[in-house]
């Protein structure tokens, strides 16, 4: 990111406006239960300052990948009840992604409109359609604030051509996750660790040849290491592997920089009862699956963490879901939560928040979660995020 991001306070005085916020409210659900609800946290601060300024306040956001048309299950309703909690006053749910004939603003400060992700134009590829769901959505209010970071890939009506229709600005949320990911990548103080886990090397890619040449060393864990130990010539058993994957997992090896797991958690089966043992990396058996990297992995590891002053970890060790499998992701937690205050220790990516969040570790040993999956991995790969360039602008 180039330009710095003009802020709230580029809006003046907010008392009685009617603000558009769009948050990232896409938490995990199970049966209408929030099981996490570290993004409806992160998105309060901005929406209580808005209120707090005498702002009228109508807060927009997306709910898992409906098909551009109602589907209860993705109703936002339980959420905004959440964030309503949270903020101690009462949000009044509009069950309409479009705000509708606005009356809404008749009978309350603070509204939540239903799951934007209802409306086909918000994520349709016609920039037409799209616009015409944005009117709707602009015609709600006086100005906009995007303080969805985890949205900002998106070329979304919601995210991007809403702003091209209102006085905006970036949220608080967004500039701090702009202001942290940015140390990252820009001049970040050394040693530079880089940890990734998580299950495919695919995914991460483009991650990995953008940061390889900034950091000094990258710890890979997750099922992604199998793929990595293939490149090296070990056998993997029946862990995951992405063949395709192999030759540029080589590639990343002869850096020289790329630290393995030297031992891994093995099991026949993905349960939580499942028989374990812990194998050597080059001994994995034919029919086992490595499912977390081994006690000597964490403590090799947590050594390269030790001394470090910039850290990013993106994605668990192993299925830390299932109790048998998740000792190395708390370990490696545990490593870099114990870093201290001269060490940058950025958290990214839904899965290894969730997880810092799932183990019990206190997220304030971190010194940044981001709220960001796709959204901060894009940023770091350097992309133009639609998101945040709308807001230059
Ligand atoms: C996320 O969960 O990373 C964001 O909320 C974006 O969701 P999406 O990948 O469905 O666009």
């Amino acid at each position: 990111m180039g330009q710095a991001l003009p802020g709230v306070d580029s809006l003046g005085d907010l008392d009685g406006r009617r603000v558009l916020v769009r948050s990232d409210l896409n938490v995990p659900l199970d049966s209408g239960t929030i099981t996490d609800d570290g993004r409806i946290r992160a998105s309060v601060p901005q929406i209580e300052a808005l209120l707090d300024a005498g702002a009228r306040v109508v807060v927009c956001a997306h709910l898992g990948r409906p098909k551009g048309s109602p589907d209860p299950r993705y109703s936002l309703e339980p959420v905004a009840q959440r964030l309503g909690e949270l903020l101690g006053r009462d949000a009044l749910f509009v069950p309409d992604p479009e705000g509708g004939d606005r009356s809404f603003w008749q009978q309350t400060d603070f509204a939540v409109l239903e799951n934007v992700r209802f409306h086909p134009g918000e994520t349709s590829k016609d920039d037409v359609e799209r616009g015409a769901y944005a009117d709707r959505l602009a015609a709600c209010a006086d100005c906009y604030v995007d303080d969805a970071f985890g949205a900002v890939h998106r070329k979304h009506a919601s995210v991007f051509d809403v702003a091209l229709r209102l006085p905006h600005a970036a949220g608080d949320l967004v500039r701090r996750e702009v202001d942290v990911l940015n140390r990252l990548t820009r001049d970040p103080q050394r040693p530079y660790v880089v940890v990734l886990g998580g299950s495919k090397v695919s995914d991460k890619l483009a991650v990995i040849e953008s940061l390889l040449p900034k950091v000094d060393t990258l710890l890979v864990g997750g099922g992604m290491c199998f793929t990595f130990l293939k490149a090296q010539g070990h056998e993997v058993g029946d862990s995951l592997l992405e063949a395709d994957q192999v030759e540029a997992a080589g590639r990343f090896l002869e850096t020289g920089k790329v630290v393995l797991p030297v031992d891994v958690v093995v099991a026949t089966e993905v349960s939580a009862d499942a028989d374990t043992k812990v194998v050597p990396a080059d001994g994995i058996p034919a029919g086992s699956k490595g499912l977390d990297i081994g006690p000597r992995s964490v403590e090799e590891f947590s050594a390269a963490l030790d001394g470090a002053r910039t850290v990013f970890w993106n994605g668990p060790m192993g299925v830390f879901e299932l109790a048998p499998f998740a000792a190395g992701t708390r370990g490696v937690a545990a490593a870099i939560a114990a870093l201290g205050d001269d060490t940058l220790t950025v958290v990214g990516g839904g899965d290894s928040a969730a997880a810092v969040r799932a183990l019990g570790i206190d997220s304030l040993l971190f010194s940044h979660i981001s709220t960001g999956g796709g959204a901060s991995l894009e940023f770091l790969e350097g992309k133009e995020l639609p998101g945040l360039t709308v807001l230059e602008g």
